[in-house]
């Protein structure tokens, strides 16, 4: 005991960058975790997910869908910590598609109210731990008091270096791609840009995410195996794991067992590893 803190003292004085990220998982849902250890080199730099079963999640309790996305919230506001504490670069989240507006009017309601709630009860927090909030989707689809709190965290946070949070609103990936190609077909209408210099780094750069690393790892709760328009682009090769169990029952054990899955992968963009050449 006395031996660990005279160690970490002597490290945190020299400054030795740590071999290995230690993660205690401590949360109130997780209970009494062990301590585990991931390698930096072996963490994901970019983590989308698809928090999908809050539905699924409430039927099974007897609560109406409603209830599920309250419950949904509540998970969602510990693995933003979680990524925060454990130096995940940048974390994409999938909360309401182009799509999710088909839904009841009670329940879309409900998810533009948890919105709301969200933003105004965590932004000091978020401001505060240096996280960077990005909106993923057509910000001015969203009714004003949404779209109001989106644009104030934006812009409170845009010069935050931490984290680099996105939330994907009013989201779709393939109205994304159409609206990267019309800003660089306007730019060419414009003279400022030749057609012969659009590229892959160019594209990138006009799409919601630019200024994040492309999506390493996604990860989709509910046993679906779908990407359901979710940044195709930036998932071209992405590693995906499906974890069976409903998003507000998804907490850090389930994330750091995620990403422990990701670690074990054998990731090779198409190439082969070195010792299998010849
Ligand atoms: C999918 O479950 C989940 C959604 C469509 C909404 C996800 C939103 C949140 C977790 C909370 C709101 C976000 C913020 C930023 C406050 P489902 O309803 O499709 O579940 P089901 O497939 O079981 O019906």
């Amino acid at each position: 005991m006395f031996l660990d803190k005279l160690t970490g003292l002597l490290n945190s004085a020299f400054k030795r960058p740590p071999e290995y990220i230690t993660v205690s998982v401590s949360s109130a849902k997780a209970h009494a975790q062990p301590v585990q250890a991931l390698p930096p080199s072996k963490l994901p730099r970019h983590v989308a997910i698809i928090m999908d079963g809050n539905g699924r999640w409430a039927k099974a309790r007897g609560l109406n869908r409603s209830a599920g996305h309250a419950a949904g919230t509540e998970a969602l506001r510990d693995i933003i910590r979680a990524s925060d504490d454990w130096g995940i670069e940048a974390l994409s989240l999938y909360a309401f598609s182009t799509e999710n507006w088909a839904r009841s009017k009670e329940e879309v309601g409900a998810l533009m109210a948890l919105l709301l709630k969200y933003f105004g009860s965590e932004i000091d927090e978020l401001d505060e731990k240096n996280v960077r909030i990005t909106i993923l989707g057509d910000v001015d689809g969203l009714p004003g008091p949404q779209r109001e709190a989106v644009v104030n965290a934006m812009e409170r946070t845009k010069n935050n270096d931490g984290l680099k949070l996105n939330i994907a609103l009013n989201y779709g990936g393939r109205a994304e791609l159409v609206r990267a190609a019309r800003l660089l077909a306007r730019e060419v209408r414009d003279g400022i840009l030749d057609p012969d210099d659009i590229d892959e780094d160019e594209f990138n750069g006009k799409l919601y995410t630019a200024g994040s690393p492309d999506v390493d790892l996604l990860i989709r709760t509910s046993g679906e195996q779908r990407l359901s328009n979710f940044l195709p682009w930036q998932t071209t090769y992405a590693e995906f794991v499906f974890d069976p169990v409903n998003w507000p029952d998804f907490d850090r054990a389930h994330y750091m067992k995620c990403l422990r899955v990701y670690a074990e992968r054998d990731r090779r963009f198409g190439g082969v590893k070195p010792a299998e050449e010849g």
